[in-house]
């Protein structure tokens, strides 16, 4: 399914700089296989593509089905790992563009995923008086954002609906056992899907959390487990020619050796929520305890004309992983008598090949300006590419988190800010940090 092609990294890396890595890789993948590393609890998606729960997928094809016939809008409610999965996949397989299109899913509206006011304001403009429902994803059942949110479209459905009708519209994804979430699905009969406890948000798009809102949007979820599975089989085989072991190892290479940022690129637009998903799983899982490469992206061709510039020749501190999809059609490229724009030379090429040769471009002049480059090329958008995709990348985030010896599957420092949060908006508990807080404000 993928070519890596790390040639124009090559000549970045130390010599040997794999083989130097293969105990680290080999007990990397073992423990991710055994689930005994550190963070090993939360490592139940690495077998998820063969053992997730038929029972449960079923529903949520059910209940995906019952959204499409019941209303005109989903309101997705959820942060971080709750919400950048499904945006990411449903903006990749269905178009950045969905909501504008002419279809008979509904249009798939975010919230809870920040406290803007105006945005809040935009999305309920934005439902009017259609119908809709709401999927309220949050695994701790307690966080501020996506509760503030449910409480707000709670009412609305209560109000639009009756208490019996909002039930019929509300589907909420949460802990198995625990949470106010749980609490109050159990509590107003809600129909619920499970965050498995093994899981941890940013690894849950192939969960309830990711499935329910991209089979809402008609994507096959099926073909996307597929894909998934696919990868796990093939990289679980582990081996210096495994696309996951050589990937690890060159960004961990590449890290040793002074890249502190990694910049993600594609060509295609539909990507830049993907880049959003991988920055959370990199960003989450290799920060900590002042290590870890810096996930940052870009949307190429376009920021060649912004970022370009620091890419080129501001400080040197990043290397460069692009991902190329085939074309799915062709569009020649029609020629002009008059040639006023002089552009009769690309008469007759296909679009793809002006933006094949665009890339390659980019990729020399950046390895010329001290760019580290590494290519992965993937064929079609489609379910199963992408499942494949998002497999990839995780399992690649978990042998790279154990090469730089963190546990990549907490996230300590998120908490610091909620803290700070709860304390300064008077939540009961929290009286003499308020205190100690507002003295430094
Ligand atoms: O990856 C993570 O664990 C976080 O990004 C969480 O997904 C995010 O904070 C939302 O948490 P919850 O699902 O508990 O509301």
């Amino acid at each position: 399914m993928l070519k890596l092609d790390l040639s124009k990294a090559a000549q970045f890396l130390p010599e040997g700089y794999l083989a130097q890595r293969q105990a680290g890789l080999e007990k990397a993948a073992s423990m991710l296989a055994s689930h005994d590393g550190p963070g090993g609890d939360f490592t139940g998606w690495v077998f998820l593509p063969r053992d997730y729960d038929r029972e449960e997928f079923a529903r949520i094809q059910a209940a995906a089905k019952r959204i499409q016939q019941q209303s005109q809008v989903l309101v997705v409610i959820g942060i971080g790992g709750s919400y950048l999965g499904a945006r990411a996949v449903v903006e990749l397989l269905a178009s950045p563009n969905y909501n504008l299109k002419k279809k008979d899913t509904p249009d798939i509206l975010f919230a809870g995923n920040g406290l803007s006011t105006d945005a809040l304001l935009e999305t309920i403009a934005l439902i009017g008086e259609r119908d809709f429902s709401v999927n309220v994803i949050s695994k701790s059942g307690t966080t501020t954002e996506p509760a503030v949110a449910f409480r707000i479209f709670k009412a609305m459905l209560e109000k639009k609906y009756g208490k019996e009708g909002a039930k019929e519209r509300i589907y909420a994804t949460t802990d198995r056992a625990r949470g106010a979430l749980k609490g109050l699905a159990d509590a107003e009969g809600y129909e619920e899907f499970v965050v498995p406890d093994d899981v941890g948000g940013r690894y849950s798009v192939l969960t309830a959390v990711g499935l329910l809102p991209i089979a809402a949007a008609g994507i096959d979820i099926e073909a996307l487990m597929a894909g998934a599975a696919q990868a796990m089989e093939q990289l679980g085989k582990g081996g210096l020619d495994n696309p996951a072991w050589q990937y690890a190892a060159a960004r961990h290479a590449l890290y040793e050796s002074g890249r502190s940022v990694e910049l993600l690129a594609c060509y295609e637009p539909p990507f830049r929520f993907f880049a959003e998903w991988w920055k959370q799983l990199y960003g989450e899982s290799e920060g900590k305890e002042n290590k870890g490469l810096f996930p940052a992206s870009v949307e190429f061709t376009a920021d060649l004309h912004s970022m370009g510039q620091y890419i080129q020749q501001g400080q040197r501190l990043m290397f460069e992983t692009v991902v190329k999809f085939a074309p799915k059609g062709e569009f020649l490229i029609p020629d002009d008598p008059a040639n006023v724009d002089g552009l009769n030379f690309l008469s007759g090429k296909p679009l793809s090949f002006v933006a094949e040769q665009a890339m390659r471009g980019t990729i020399l002049a950046h390895v010329d300006g001290g760019v580290p480059n590494v290519l992965l090329e993937l064929p079609q958008i489609s379910e199963k590419s992408v499942g494949w995709l998002i497999y990839f990348f995780e399992y690649v985030c978990g042998l790279s988190g154990y090469l730089l010896e963190v546990n990549p599957f907490d996230q300590p420092g998120v908490e610091a800010y909620k803290k700070n949060m709860f304390a300064l908006l008077g939540k009961p508990g929290y009286e003499e940090m308020k205190a100690e807080l507002e003295a430094r404000l």
